[in-house]
């Protein structure tokens, strides 16, 4: 799993201080939209063997946690990596490697801020589409998008009509009503959602923790 300057393994027990640390710090950033994982969620993952760790110099610098515990399905339930080591490929790395390591068989599902720019493009890039809506989930205008993986075999539609990120409750309705979100883009600076054609009837059994009347408390992955 070596690519240029870092190398991509699977997590031992003796990287979970490191891990935690940096899902702590990624989190606590200015802007940031990742939440913290709940407590006992990463350490539990390292131990079943579901977390991935990017390593420069032999420094860990970033973790992607694949959760396979579920049993019909597999959940990204978080990915960060350190902002001095950002834009060289290293959460590109990790998704690509987890989606690798997934059974073929089961579908591959996450969560996360329809603002995460950086976030999107990069599960957009390996053929996540954005179907289900979550308004307000951590809080006024903290709305997150459920994505899954497109079967193999399927290609990305195209394109019908762009949202701005900041207008999702205005728009999100259309993912129950035959549109995913496909790409995103930057439009004066506001990330813009592009949406296609694609009726999902899906109904994930990971996301199910998030589909519930009232909003549910942080700290979650996403
Ligand atoms: C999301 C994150 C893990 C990406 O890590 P990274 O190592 O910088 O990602 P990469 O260098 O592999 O880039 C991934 C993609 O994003 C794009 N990208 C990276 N930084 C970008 C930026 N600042 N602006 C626009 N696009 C960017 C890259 O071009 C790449 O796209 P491509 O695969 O189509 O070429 C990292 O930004 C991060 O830790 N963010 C904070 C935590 C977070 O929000 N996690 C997700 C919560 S669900």
């Amino acid at each position: 799993m070596g690519i240029s300057n870092f190398t991509v393994r699977w997590a031992a027990p003796a990287d979970i201080p490191r891990i935690l640390w940096i899902d702590a710090e990624c989190a606590t950033l200015p802007g940031s939209l990742l939440m913290p994982a709940p407590p006992g969620e990463l350490e539990s993952g390292v131990l079943a063997g579901d977390v991935l760790v990017a390593e420069s110099q032999h420094t860990v610098a970033g973790y992607l946690h694949l959760d396979q515990q579920y049993p019909h399905a597999v959940y990204v339930a978080g990915v960060a990596v350190l902002p001095g080591m950002r834009r060289r490929g290293m959460g590109a790395a990790l998704l690509a490697a987890a989606l690798g390591s997934a059974d073929p068989e089961l579908p591959v599902y996450t969560v996360t801020s329809p603002r995460n720019l950086v976030t999107l493009t990069m599960f957009f890039a390996q053929g996540f589409v954005g179907t289900w809506a979550f308004p307000n989930l951590f809080g006024p205008q903290e709305h997150r998008l459920g994505m899954r993986l497109l079967p193999s075999g399927e290609t990305l539609p195209s394109v019908r009509r762009w949202h701005r990120a900041t207008e999702f409750t205005r728009w999100s309705g259309l993912l129950d009503r035959g549109y995913a979100a496909v790409r995103v883009a930057i439009s004066r600076g506001v990330p813009v959602l592009g949406l296609a054609g694609y009726p999902s009837t899906d109904s994930s059994p990971c996301l199910h923790r998030f589909q519930q009347p009232a909003r549910i408390s942080p700290p979650y992955a996403g």
